[in-house]
């Protein structure tokens, strides 16, 4: 769900290792996060659970079901409004994300909120916690999209979780890779293949370092990986684009969200 482009920076689809991907959004997102807080922070509320740029909040949708009580992990935290949102109904609401500055932007809401969200820097790949620590692992457009090696993140996933356990995400819809990431009409003509896999790649001009990278993974890809770490699938949420809304997020928008679905939630238990 990023939104800026650099002007000295190019666009490529190629291959990505988990460590290039790491080094180039680790920074990335460190640069990035006071814009995206300002431009967005409203929109996703202090201590609200939007699950993506439909604007659909975990009130309406009940993704993750009744979480008094329970141990919730967050990956791709951000800012920490999702697991603030969770505190606030009597989860016990934990975040780790892979950005310094994101984590900074956490800590000011705790204070702004008074709702404190424990958080770590860290990455998907490697969950700082022991087997069996959490009841419901979530991410809203959180790292997923964002690593390379996923089948290992998904499997972190399944080993920090209890049996029973609930896994919920969303990522941008496998679907609209096949577009060009681009709000208006030129985003309704389909241009690259669905099953192209390629990783997404923003390169510094004047360094041809990496600087940004995001990984696509079809929907079949993903019931595969779900299957491979035991879970199973109860649904596959395609949140419509409400009526009313009108508000543009990179290449969402309500002339594209009124034809495509723009996000995908999956949601997946581990066997009790
Ligand atoms: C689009 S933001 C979503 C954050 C939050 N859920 C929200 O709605 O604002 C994606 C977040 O994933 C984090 N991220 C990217 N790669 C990651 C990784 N490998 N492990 C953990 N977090 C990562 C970024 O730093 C960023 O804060």
């Amino acid at each position: 769900m990023e939104d800026h482009l650099p002007q000295s920076v190019r666009v490529e689809r190629r291959p990505v290792s988990e460590h290039e991907s790491r080094a180039a959004n680790g920074p990335d997102w460190d640069r990035y996060a006071d814009e995206y807080q300002a431009t967005h922070g409203t929109f996703l509320g202090d201590a609200g659970f939007v699950w993506g740029p439909e604007g659909h909040t975990e009130d309406e949708l009940g993704i993750l079901g009744d979480v008094a009580g329970l141990d919730v992990l967050e990956v791709g935290s951000g800012a920490g409004q999702c697991s603030r949102w969770v505190r606030t109904h009597g989860g016990r609401g934990f975040g780790l994300d892979l950005s310094h500055r994101q984590l900074q932007h956490s800590l000011r809401l705790d204070a702004e909120t008074g709702v404190a969200v424990p958080s770590v820097r860290g990455t998907a790949t490697a969950l700082p916690y022991a087997p069996g620590s959490f009841d419901v692992v979530f991410c809203s457009f959180g790292a997923l999209q964002f690593v390379s090696d996923i089948d290992v993140a998904v499997g972190e996933v399944a080993r920090v979780l209890r049996p029973g356990g609930r896994f919920a995400f969303s990522v941008t819809h496998p679907t609209r890779w096949m577009f060009p990431d681009d709000p208006g009409e030129a985003g309704l003509t389909a241009t690259q293949s669905y099953w192209d896999r390629t990783p997404y790649v923003e390169v510094d001009d004047a360094t041809g370092v990496v600087s940004y990278v995001e990984h696509h993974r079809t929907l079949g890809d993903w019931v595969r990986l779900l299957a491979a770490h035991d879970f199973r699938l109860v649904d596959l949420v395609e949140p419509e684009w409400p009526e009313h809304h009108d508000r543009v997020w990179g290449g969402w928008s309500r002339t594209r969200g009124l034809l495509t679905p723009g996000t995908a939630i999956f949601v997946a238990h581990l066997p009790g």
